[in-house]
């Protein structure tokens, strides 16, 4: 009989206030993962002769998403993919940095078949992140629609990797972001649009989900994915100190020069319009990477993604072909540090993408 695997981590999907009118004063992280699902109208009816486990990974309001959780949480996703009757993984997560975990997630899964911690098909598993803008006490939650979404899904034998179920959108961890601080339909995936939508129960392709973007994949080749893993299953590992700042008016490098002083150990620059950085930020951006510190520029605007093309010393945040989002890049940066692909001298080394 095949699996379902639902594991909790907190978020407004499982949050709980006063009042059923309450839709902003509320504790996020409350309501246990069974009590949730036990919100879901006809779940046993979707599900079918699908089994349904659930874990309580954690209870946490996402803003406050660590890399202790990331790491329990990557570890316990492969501990569920490797068994075979599992047919994919439902994550309850927070909006807030959801797409931060998703990216995570979905890099992850990617080296998992090179650190031979899980087979290319088990690694290709669905894990469906599902989450809700309404405490589960609210009187119109959409939490349990969303979870409802999630499952069908999951049981769509198109569905592959890491994905993000949300008012009847679904999105693909490298495309989702946050768009929206309270409307219930708060995802985008920008120019790149959603991958599905559900309806109904029913899955309605426009993209295809286990389409690749690019080919080279610095992270999964044996060993850097082999290094990658022995960190995450360390709970010792030091996580690199990699931040996001923003170039903008007035700005004069100094916070870049700050963060040097302080230690940090990659910087990612959310650019304004094409991934542009004011000059003197350029400036104190060349001196880090003089000192084997990578530096990454992309886009702050909101949608679209910065073109590669235009002349700067500081090298975009390409991955598989695509120019990352600042907070998809720090990850990525993050992890590229972890498995030594991003040794300092090769970073100084990059030129313009
Ligand atoms: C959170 O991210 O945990 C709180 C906000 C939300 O889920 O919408």
């Amino acid at each position: 009989m095949k699996k379902i695997v639902v594991l909790a981590t907190g978020g407004t999907i499982a949050g709980a206030s006063a009042s059923a009118a309450d839709g902003v004063a509320y504790r996020a992280g409350e309501v246990p993962v069974g009590a949730l699902l036990e919100q879901v109208p006809g779940l046993q009816q979707l599900l079918g002769d699908c089994a349904l486990a659930a874990e309580q990974v954690a209870q946490v309001n996402s803003k406050d998403m660590d890399y202790a959780l990331w790491q329990r949480l990557a570890l316990r996703c492969t501990h569920w993919l490797a068994q075979d009757d599992v047919q994919g993984l439902v994550i309850t997560h927070g909006t807030d940095t959801l797409e931060e975990t998703a990216w995570f997630l979905q890099r992850m899964l990617d080296v998992a078949a090179s650190a031979g911690v899980l087979r290319a098909e088990q690694a290709r598993k669905p894990v469906v992140l599902s989450s809700a803008m309404r405490p589960s006490t609210a009187r119109l939650s959409d939490g349990p629609q969303n979870l409802a979404d999630a499952v069908s899904v999951l049981l769509d034998s198109r569905a592959s990797g890491v994905l993000a179920v949300a008012a009847g959108h679904v999105h693909a961890a490298c495309d989702v972001h946050k768009v929206q601080p309270y409307r219930v339909d708060a995802f985008s995936s920008g120019d790149a649009g959603v991958l599905a939508h559900v309806e109904e129960g029913a899955v309605r392709w426009l993209r295809d989900p286990a389409a690749r973007v690019g080919e080279a994949d610095d992270l999964a080749t044996a060993a850097p994915a082999q290094a990658l893993w022995t960190a995450v299953q360390d709970e010792e590992t030091q996580w690199p100190w990699v931040e996001i700042l923003v170039s903008h008016a007035g700005n004069d490098g100094r916070s870049l020069g700050a963060c040097r002083q302080a230690g940090v150990q990659g910087v990612v620059l959310a650019g304004s319009g094409n991934a542009t950085l004011h000059e003197q930020v350029e400036q104190a951006a060349c001196a880090l990477m003089q000192q084997g510190v990578p530096v990454w520029r992309s886009s702050r605007c909101l949608e679209g993604r910065a073109v590669p093309g235009a002349e700067s010393p500081v090298p975009l945040a390409v991955c598989r072909g695509q120019v990352l989002r600042p907070v998809q890049a720090r990850t990525e940066m993050v992890l590229q540090l972890l498995a030594g692909v991003l040794p300092a001298e090769a970073a100084t080394a990059k030129t313009s993408a």
